[in-house]
């Protein structure tokens, strides 16, 4: 059995995310309990690491689990989303955790659960929940973590989070990634900074994810035209992609990006492996909890659920192939310059992804007000600069934007984003034009230049829209030349009489 009161953390559930958390807190230095619950995992990833800095306890039962524990304890949770979290806290509670023990949920957990579990499990021990993000090589050598919860528990887990959190260099916010097994990233700023209370955490990890779909279905809507337009290559693509990552598209996402295009298919090494793989996306749901939430706050994060729709749309594939036997579009071939093509699609990417970004702190703007939380949009967006799957130079001026005006009400107004979009919408519109004549589908370029149209127009077409609902169901209009607040209804039938005012 572990020696008793020894650990200074515990963590349960030993998938590869869970292993490499493990591995990252003990090269910190943290003795890390584990457990899983097939014994052979926990025996093989002990056999497996016998010389981390911190040690590695693993533990057959929940009992000497909880028992090599330093009380209060601190238990990290790294087990499927849903229903297996409520079951493995349960599973805890029965083993003996404690009121003071704080029990953080470390997976892609809906806020709203965290909000309910915190609740619920409030006289049996400190609920809690943490974004993480960053994938398999993030957990292990840095990732980006969005903690919430009660403010007393993360004074205690905050000494864990800042060591294990990814580094970003102070000066320039570019990410640090020279840890390597046993040898952490020293110095740097960490990608951890606390959210907010119970559920604002895992909200924020949500938007996260919202604004990962957006960008990755941004890369592909770019890959797709060059591709489709240019007739090239996916290695041809792969050099296009790595330039674009030298500047203002520096990111992870165009970086694997570059990776991906240039992978040739172990089936047929004369072939690249992206043209083998079928073109039906999966998702797990958190893309669709942003929009769900976005539609409840009514917050136009238009970009962000088009994303989600291509997915299902990309999911139809059997329907879509039938489909394309029987309906016609343009014939189109390119035959304008193909470097100023490539340029264009370079903005278009660029002027999307801004608006995206704006999208979603828009969102989380509404969030809090909402859910009563106070959020810091520049610490937020400076813990996207290092770790997470989003992570990219941009974040570094939305850092700077949030810093400069932390109160700023959209970011296409902060100064520097609004010259952005100034100086490249021209290609950005080209691209969106080309892709309608072109017939090539590209709904994120499209949806997040309407977003972009929508939002500087003083004048939208909403007083038709109200002329009708009150014409078919007298729900009223608000007129130009009134206070806000007073509702006026017109009988259709009988226009000539007076239109009826109500104050609300
Ligand atoms: C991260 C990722 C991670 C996961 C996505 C995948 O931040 O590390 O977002 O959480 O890879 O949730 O989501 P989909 O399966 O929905 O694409």
């Amino acid at each position: 059995m572990a020696e008793e009161n020894s650990a200074d953390v515990g963590l349960i559930g030993l998938a590869v995310m869970g292993q490499n958390l493990a591995l990252n807190m003990a090269d910190h230095g943290f003795k890390v309990s584990v457990y899983n619950r097939t014994s052979k995992v926990t025996k093989d990833f002990i056999d497996a690491n016998p010389n981390t800095p911190g040690g590695l306890v693993g533990c057959e039962n929940l009992s000497d689990f909880l028992a090599a524990v330093k009380t209060p304890r601190k238990i990290v949770m790294l087990v499927k989303a849903g229903p297996a979290v409520d079951m493995v806290a349960k599973q805890l509670i029965e083993a003996g955790l404690e009121k003071e023990d704080i029990l953080v949920d470390c997976g892609n957990s809906q806020w709203t659960d965290t909000i309910r579990r915190e609740k619920e499990y409030s006289d049996r021990c400190r609920f809690f929940g943490s974004g993480v993000s960053g994938g398999e090589i993030g957990a292990r050598f840095g990732p980006s973590l969005m903690p919430g919860g009660n403010g007393e528990a993360w004074k205690l887990l905050e000494p864990i989070w800042t060591a294990i959190a990814a580094k970003v260099d102070a000066e320039t916010g570019k990410p640090i990634e020279t840890a390597t097994p046993g040898h952490p990233v020293t110095g740097g700023v960490a990608c951890s900074a606390y959210i907010g209370e119970n559920g604002a955490g895992h909200y924020v990890k949500m938007i996260h994810n919202g604004i990962e779909y957006i960008d990755m279905q941004l890369i592909g809507e770019a890959y797709f035209l060059l591709r489709n337009l240019l007739q090239v290559t996916a290695e041809k693509l792969s050099q296009i992609f790595g330039r674009w990552n030298e500047g203002d598209l520096d990111s992870y996402l165009i970086e694997i990006t570059a990776d991906i295009l240039k992978q040739r298919d172990p089936e047929h090494p004369e072939a690249f492996l992206v043209d083998y793989i079928l073109d039906s996306a999966e998702q797990k749901g958190t893309g669709k909890w942003t929009s769900i939430n976005a539609l409840d706050l009514g917050i136009p994060t238009n970009s962000i659920a088009e994303a989600v729709f291509a997915r299902c749309l990309s999911a139809l594939k059997s329907e879509r192939e039938a489909a394309s036997r029987h309906l016609t579009g343009p014939v189109y071939r390119y035959d304008g310059d193909r470097n100023e093509l490539i340029k264009a699609v370079h903005d278009a990417l660029y002027c999307s992804k801004i608006c995206a970004y704006a999208q979603g702190f828009q969102l989380m703007r509404a969030a809090e007000a909402e859910y009563g939380w106070k959020l810091d949009f520049a610490s937020i967006a400076s813990i996207w600069r290092g770790g997470c799957i989003i992570r990219a130079r941009f974040l570094q001026k939305i850092t700077d934007a949030y810093t400069r005006d932390s109160r700023l009400v959209n970011l296409l107004l902060d100064p520097y984003f609004k010259e952005q979009i100034q100086n490249n919408q021209t290609r950005w519109r080209s691209v969106v034009a080309l892709a309608a004549q072109a017939g090539v589908a590209a709904p994120a370029f499209m949806s997040a230049l309407a977003y972009y149209d929508g939002y500087r127009s003083a004048q939208l077409p909403a007083n038709l829209l109200q002329a009708q609902r009150d014409y078919f169901g007298a729900h009223t209009y608000e007129r130009i030349d009134q206070p806000r607040g007073v509702h006026c209804h017109l009988d259709w039938s009988k226009p000539d009489r007076p239109q009826i005012k109500i104050a609300h």
